[in-house]
Formats: C-alpha cells, sequence, structure tokens
C-alpha cells in the first residue's frame, strides 16, 4: 500500500474510532423516570405572559413548540439571558411571584431582572389582571424539567457554621422577606401571606422544630429545602453548604434556638 491509499483509508477509519470513543466516553443520557404529567398548556394564560414581554429574557423549555406555533418564534424566547423558565411552578408560590415582579432584588439578592410594575394596578401594590393571569401562567409550569425541580424534601444536618458570617448573609439573601433584624419586616413581606407571613425569626417564631431533632438541624434543613407551597424558597442550589450552615448557625442564636 503506498501513502496515499493509507491516508484514505485511514481518514474515515479514524473517524469511526473517534465517534466510537465519543460515545464511550458520553453515552447518551438515561431517560429518567418522570412522575410528572406532560406540560399543560392554555393559550390564554400563555398569552398574558407573551404580551408582558418575558420573551425577551427567558425561555420555557417545555413549551416551546406551544408558544412558537400559537404566538411565533419570538415568543418562545429569542435570546434567553434569563433563567428557563421551565419547571418554575414547582419551586416559587404566588406570593413570591408578586413580591419578585414588585421589585426582584427583594427576594432574589443581587437580581438583574427589571421590576415589572406595568404588571400592578396604578399606585398600587396589587396586581391587575394581566400580573394575575402571569402568575397563574408560572404556576402551570410544573412539568419535567430538571432545570428547577421541586422543593426538596430530604432531613439534613447542620455541618459546623459561624454564627457572625452567618448574619451578613443573612441581610443579602434573607432580610428581603425576614427582615434585617429577622423580626419578619422586610419590604417584600407585605406580599407574602400564604399560607403565612415570613416567621419574625428573632422572636422565636419556628413552627418547623421536630421533636427529637436538633433546632439547628430542623433549621437548616428548612432553609435548604424551603417550605413546599410557601414563600420560602429553597437555597440549596444557591447557597453552599457551609454558607447555609452559617446561616442556620445565626438564625438559632438570634432565636434563641
Ligand atoms: C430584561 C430581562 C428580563 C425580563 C424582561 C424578565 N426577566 Fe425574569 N429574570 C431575568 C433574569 C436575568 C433572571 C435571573 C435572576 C436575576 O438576575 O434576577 C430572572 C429570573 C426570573 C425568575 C426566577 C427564575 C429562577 O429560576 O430562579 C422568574 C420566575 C422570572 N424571572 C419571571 C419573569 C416573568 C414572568 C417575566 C415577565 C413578566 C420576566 N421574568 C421578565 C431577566 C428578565
Ligand atoms: C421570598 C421571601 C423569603 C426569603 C427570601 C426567605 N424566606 Fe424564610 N420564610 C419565608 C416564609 C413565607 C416562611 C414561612 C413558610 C411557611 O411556614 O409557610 C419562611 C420560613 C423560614 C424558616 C422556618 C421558620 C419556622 O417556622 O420554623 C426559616 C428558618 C427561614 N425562613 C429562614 C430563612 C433564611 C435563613 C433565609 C435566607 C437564606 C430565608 N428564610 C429567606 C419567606 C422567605
Amino acid at each position: 500500500m503506498d501513502g496515499e491509499k493509507i491516508a484514505i483509508i485511514g481518514v474515515p477509519a479514524l473517524a469511526v474510532l473517534f465517534l466510537v470513543i465519543g460515545f464511550v466516553a458520553n453515552p447518551p443520557a438515561e431517560p429518567v423516570a418522570d412522575p410528572a404529567p406532560p406540560q399543560a398548556f392554555d393559550k390564554e394564560l400563555a398569552a398574558a405572559y407573551v404580551q408582558a414581554g418575558c420573551w425577551q429574557c427567558h425561555a420555557v423549555s417545555t413549551l416551546q413548540a406551544e408558544l412558537t406555533e400559537a404566538f411565533g418564534a419570538q415568543a418562545a424566547g429569542v435570546r434567553p439571558m434569563g433563567p428557563d423558565l421551565a419547571g418554575v411552578g414547582a419551586r416559587f408560590n404566588a406570593d413570591w411571584h408578586t413580591a419578585h415582579f414588585w421589585k426582584p432584588e427583594d427576594v432574589y439578592a443581587g437580581s438583574q431582572m427589571p421590576a415589572q410594575r406595568h404588571l400592578f394596578e396604578p399606585g398600587q401594590t396589587k396586581l391587575n389582571e394581566q400580573g394575575r393571569r402571569v402568575v397563574e401562567f408560572l404556576l402551570t409550569l410544573k412539568s419535567r424539567s430538571d432545570i428547577n425541580k421541586p422543593w426538596p424534601t430530604v432531613r439534613a444536618v447542620a455541618p459546623a457554621g459561624d454564627a457572625g458570617r452567618g448574619r451578613v448573609l443573612f441581610q443579602r439573601e434573607c432580610a428581603g422577606c425576614h427582615g434585617h433584624d429577622a423580626k419578619g419586616d422586610g419590604p417584600a413581606a407585605k406580599f407574602i401571606s400564604t399560607p403565612r407571613k415570613p416567621p419574625a425569626l428573632a422572636k422565636g417564631d419556628f413552627i418547623y422544630l421536630p421533636a427529637g431533632e436538633r433546632p439547628l438541624d430542623s433549621i437548616y434543613t428548612v432553609i435548604s429545602n424551603g417550605v413546599p407551597g410557601s414563600a420560602m424558597p429553597s437555597f440549596a442550589a444557591r447557597l453552599s453548604e457551609q454558607q447555609r450552615a452559617d446561616l442556620a448557625a445565626w438564625v438559632a442564636k438570634v432565636g434563641g434556638k
């Protein structure tokens, strides 16, 4: 065989080899069993979302086809700079969304999202009809998504934490709802009442301290998991274990637990 022939046979052979190696290194993902029903699509609610302009920054990966068919390709998200909203309905409740639209920064430290005041009655902190529909739409986004997983429920043991660092973090991550002194009076608290207002942690307002569990562990667990169905989000993805442990240490201290 001369050099030219080797090259001709060699290139496809190499290509096949790389394909095989690539396949072994990155086998296709196993399909994950998902008990959630397929994503429902309510065109009227979706229309409120589209008219509100959320698609300028967001996509909903589970409704890509439906949004495109009903409202055109733009509606599915042009060049999303914000997170994929698939699954958010299983992560935040209606009060959280309302507070978020009023002033994202109060519920989401460091937020880049602009306030959505056009979704409120003029001069009031009450959502208008369109705002209520957008929230209702978001709450329908509960289907299969790896992006926004529902509130976790696993119980955890708090690693050792530093209350001093926790106090500083609390001002950034939690004060918007719970208030700077943890008295339940943050600026977002006026939007939140269902099923409960942000508790006054510094006054010992704790209801999630199961008997037989160290209060510090219970507090750490709530910070990590959030409270399902409430405005208390899960901080497991947003904050490190150490940060959550520091927060738990400060909350336990200030709450006398
Ligand atoms: C100018 C861009 C922009 C617009 C317009 C916008 N958002 Fe956002 N949004 C963001 C960004 C960026 C984030 C990510 C967190 C942050 O920086 O606040 C976000 C976060 C969110 C989140 C939290 C998602 C998560 O996984 O944590 C929700 C829910 C949300 N936006 C809903 C909406 C809705 C509904 C609208 C329309 C009424 C809207 N946004 C309009 C940029 C935008
Ligand atoms: C968007 C508002 C909001 C933010 C931000 C928030 N919380 Fe909460 N938090 C709540 C609400 C509302 C509840 C009550 C949930 C319920 O019982 O329905 C709660 C409950 C709690 C509880 C449980 C108290 C009990 O009854 O045992 C703890 C602990 C807590 N939050 C700590 C924190 C910490 C620490 C942070 C910051 C990392 C934080 N929260 C951020 C709204 C918020």
